[in-house]
């Protein structure tokens, strides 16, 4: 029996963090959303936010919250690599004034992309990615190659530009080993050195995010390296997540071939899929925030230096954010979701997020969908990761 007298399902998850690459994390996350509104995991030696009012109160304290430990504001394998550089100016992951300077003109330059525009230029770059690979690893590619297009890599670049992202992010893992962590670092000098010569052409090329951000961050004669490093940022935001969201559209197919008939691809209904699978089975499980100061949430004190599990998957599947909200509809009246966050760092690139999911489903349907019902019985697990679920195909 567990604390709630419930018996205990050998099938559920260990842990509300392995939840996120568990086979069904879904009864874990309803039996925590029965429980306190934040429960103290002792295995895990932090509190754990599972309901929606809960969560959001959570990402909205962001005074006393922050995104990252304040003793370790770089995590301490990376602290003095390029990997580390780059993380340390990420507005994702940092807090400070500075970094808060970046922050309107991501939102605005993302905010300003013309999304159909946007579709067919990413649908062009997916289907030029070779159906050679694996399909777990053409996940990454069309998302990746799709965004570097649209800062302005050129095409032959957009296939490398893809490899030294797939390095970098693994140093963003708390699972990293030492291996990828020296892979990492040699990619994000790549990186900076690539987005550095991009950044250096003047003008840059019209239309492109590039030409968008810096035209937000107008007053920044020269780029600084933290402008820099957050327009990698943004290839870093979108990789795993992306990937993530393609791979589980894709399952959701499996499962409901149906699904497919209505749409027979066409644009809206893909869309409506990958919105809904981002709410009903997303690919970023859960974030954290560390108490910078005691601070009450949801009538629970925490004390300076405490850690908080935010379980955005949950939270989407909560009954008072989402009617009927274990059912996969893609038609809903109004669609609620926390799974690109909330508050100040809530995601600026979900619209485009979306687009580039549902993009990368339309090249890779004529390729794959006739496998489905094999592909569905071979299987498949998830990516060892603490907040990702983003499938391998077996
Ligand atoms: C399915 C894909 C994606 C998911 C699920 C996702 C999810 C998230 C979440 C949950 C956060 C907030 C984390 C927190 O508060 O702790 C976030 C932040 C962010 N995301 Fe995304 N994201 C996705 C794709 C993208 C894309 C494509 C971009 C841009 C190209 C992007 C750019 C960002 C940025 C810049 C932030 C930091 C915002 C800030 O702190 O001000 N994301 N994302």
């Amino acid at each position: 029996m567990n604390e709630n007298n419930r018996p205990v399902d050998i099938d559920m998850p260990a842990d509300p963090v392995s939840a996120a690459t568990h086979a069904d994390p879904y009864p874990c996350y309803a039996a925590l959303r029965d429980g306190p509104p934040l429960a103290w995991n002792e295995k895990l030696r932090l509190w754990v936010a599972s309901r929606a009012d809960v969560v959001e109160q959570v990402l909205l304290a962001h005074g006393a919250l922050r995104v990252r430990p304040a003793a370790e504001p770089v995590p301490r394998a990376i602290v003095g690599s390029p990997a580390g550089e780059v993380f340390g100016h990420l507005v994702r992951m940092n807090d400070g004034v500075a970094h808060q300077a970046h922050r309107p003109a991501l939102q605005r330059a993302l905010a300003g992309l013309d999304l159909n525009a946007v579709h067919v230029a990413a649908l062009r770059v997916a289907q030029r990615v070779p159906g050679q690979q694996p399909l777990s690893d053409t996940l990454f590619s069309m998302p990746v190659q799709a965004v570097a297009h649209l800062l302005g890599f050129a095409d032959d670049a957009l296939a490398q530009v893809d490899r030294w992202m797939r390095d970098f992010v693994a140093c963003l893992s708390p699972l990293s080993t030492p291996e990828q962590l020296e892979r990492a670092s040699a990619a994000a000098g790549e990186l900076m050195a690539r987005f550095e010569m991009l950044a250096a052409v003047a003008p840059p090329r019209h239309g492109t995010l590039l030409a968008a951000v810096l035209a937000e961050s107008a007053g920044d004669a020269r780029v600084s390296r933290s402008l820099l490093a957050n327009l990698a940022g943004l290839l870093t935001q979108t990789c795993d997540a992306t990937a993530g969201l393609v791979g589980n559209s894709l399952i959701a197919l499996m499962r409901e071939p149906s699904l497919l008939r209505p749409l027979s691809g066409t644009r809206n209904g893909l869309q409506a899929i990958v919105e809904e699978t981002a709410r009903h089975d997303p690919s970023v499980h859960n974030t954290r925030r560390f108490a910078a100061e005691a601070v009450t949430i949801a009538g629970t004190p925490l004390a300076a230096g405490d850690a908080v599990l935010v379980l955005l998957a949950s939270a989407n599947r909560d009954p008072a954010l989402n009617p009927d909200p274990d059912r996969f509809m893609p038609v809903r009246a109004r669609r609620r979701m926390l799974g690109f966050g909330h508050g100040m760092h809530a995601c600026p690139g979900q619209a485009l997020a979306c687009t580039l999911a549902a993009a990368s489903l339309e090249a890779l349907l004529p390729r794959h969908a006739a496998d489905f019902d094999a592909q569905r019985l071979r299987g498949w697990s998830y990516r060892p990761s603490v907040n990702g679920r983003i499938p391998v195909f077996h």
